[in-house]
């Protein structure tokens, strides 16, 4: 099967202290579970594909998560951001600037 699009979600921890953060601690687990509803009710299951990542070496902007083939990068703060990146760019293409991660 062939998706358009994967969406890798660092769901990487940390102990809490350890200087380079994480984004398992800053919710990205439960961030990850929403993306895949995401994906479900947009009836995108077959098309767009939610995976669990290990560190994307992007910590201190966690919860970080590259979307491919595009190679785009966004933070990822809350359940409205994860729709907002389904709804605008994995639906229509458009860039969501505000939460964009710069190269
Ligand atoms: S811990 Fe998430 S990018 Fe490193």
């Amino acid at each position: 099967m062939r998706f358009t699009h994967h969406i890798f979600m660092c769901i990487n921890q940390r102990p809490k202290g350890d200087p380079r953060g994480c984004c398992a601690n800053n919710g990205s687990e439960q961030l990850q579970k929403f993306f895949k509803q995401e994906v479900e009710r947009l009836g995108l299951k077959g098309t767009v594909r939610a995976n669990k990542a290990g560190c994307l070496d992007h910590c201190s902007f966690g919860p970080t998560v590259v979307i491919y083939p595009e190679g785009i990068w966004y933070w990822v703060g809350s359940e409205k951001d994860v729709t907002e990146i389904m709804e605008r760019y994995i639906l229509k293409g458009e860039i969501v600037d505000r939460l964009l991660i710069p190269d």
